[in-house]
């Protein structure tokens, strides 16, 4: 596959083989593997699948620049602070990162080698973007305990937005929940479970297309942090690309920090969230990212400047959040947990420290989010 070179050192797992061939065939099973031990080892994979069109991302990307070049007071229209901003937009520096004020997180960027420390986080007050979640659930046939988070979709009321809003949002929103939901069977398959396993304990999950917008005309200086070192709290995060480059990745038995270079044509990165995190047992870690403003960002941004000098000169993200049913009880599963207890000593036999050994207590999905929204100032 032409894409190796070109996909950051990732490896590149492809959901086609899995989609049209048996599942017990030689090659399913195999590639399966690769995708699980791809999360396994770096937390992160580049996934390629011929039923993405990249026409539906920049459809998507245009409609969510137009948007958030809105003036404020039309924004605030879409705020939920109810909701701990749950649906709806996020304005600029509301979310704070979690490393900011979390100190297992410090403990993890002390122990990575010095060039390959995230940018300081220690003075950063809240991110100075902007984001929208925007709900792709299933309508959910019980009564959940979370209510606020599985509200109602917020739907922009500008005449410019309102009609392809909707349209544009599912077409892309669904290209992404497709792959992330047939990646998450073939994760389940590689670590020796049912298929099934994790697709069906994430059926009504809260899924959120949750794209971020950083406006570069006022942020768009060298090093500057646009979402400052942490980890997702859902089940796995995939993304399309960005127009804009600048966010990097670290992998988690490397340590090394990685610029995300989507390849062209079909193919878009995933990461491991917390909820993966947990289920695993901690043999799947949550991935570490940022975002800032790097050369490589500073180049787009001057070659959009010439070729499109009537865009606004917005950062959007492509991401979409994957989540576990809100409801669903997170056990870490006794046979993946014994592995992580087996890893956790194989690297330390190799002189890998991976810090303090963390728990996994029983909950509930949603009970973890909201103690994770605590600390990212999203809920009192
Ligand atoms: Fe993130």
């Amino acid at each position: 596959m032409a894409a190796r070179n070109d996909s950051m050192d990732l490896p590149v797992i492809d959901l086609d083989i899995f989609l049209n061939n048996p599942q017990s065939s030689p090659e399913v099973q195999a590639e399966c593997k690769r995708a699980a031990d791809a999360l396994i080892t770096y937390g992160a994979l580049v996934l390629h699948d011929s039923r993405v069109a990249e026409k539906d991302n920049q459809d998507f990307l245009d409609l969510l620049e137009d948007y958030f070049a809105q003036p404020e007071e039309e924004l605030r229209k879409d705020e939920r602070p109810e909701l701990s901003y749950q649906i709806g937009v996020t304005l600029e520096n509301t979310e704070k990162p979690k490393c900011a004020v979390d100190e297992p997180c410090l403990d993890v960027i002390q122990r990575l080698a010095e060039s390959e420390r995230p940018l300081d986080i220690a003075g950063h007050s809240p991110d100075p973007k902007c984001r929208f979640f925007w709900r792709m659930a299933e309508p959910m046939p019980y009564q959940t305990e979370f209510p606020s988070l599985n509200a109602p979709n917020v739907i922009p009321q500008a005449e410019s937005l309102k009609d392809r809003w909707t349209p544009a949002m599912d077409l892309w929103g669904t290209s992404m929940k497709s792959a992330v939901q047939n990646l998450a069977e073939m994760t389940a398959v590689g670590l020796g479970l049912p298929a099934e396993t994790f697709k069906e304990a994430g059926k009504y999950g809260p899924h959120l297309l949750a794209p971020t917008a950083s406006d570069l005309s006022r942020y768009g200086q060298k090093d500057t942090i646009l979402a400052g070192f942490h980890t997702d709290l859902n089940f796995l995060t995939i993304h399309g690309r960005s127009r804009y480059p600048g966010l990097n990745i670290w992998a988690r038995n490397t340590g090394k920090r990685i610029a995300v270079k989507i390849p062209e044509g079909n193919y878009l990165l995933v990461q491991a969230g917390k909820q993966l995190e947990h289920i695993t047992g901690g043999l799947i870690k949550a991935g570490f990212h940022e975002v800032v403003v790097n050369q490589a960002t500073i180049d787009t941004i001057n070659r959009r400047k010439e070729q499109f000098p009537d865009r606004p000169l917005i950062r959007i993200s492509s991401t979409f959040f994957w989540h576990l049913n809100s409801d669903h009880d997170l056990n870490p599963i006794p046979s993946l947990a014994d592995k992580a207890k087996a890893l956790r000593a194989d690297q330390v036999n190799l002189g890998r420290d991976e810090g303090r050994e963390v728990e996994y207590p029983p909950m509930k999905v949603g009970q973890l989010v909201q103690n994770e929204l605590k600390h990212i100032a999203l809920m009192a």
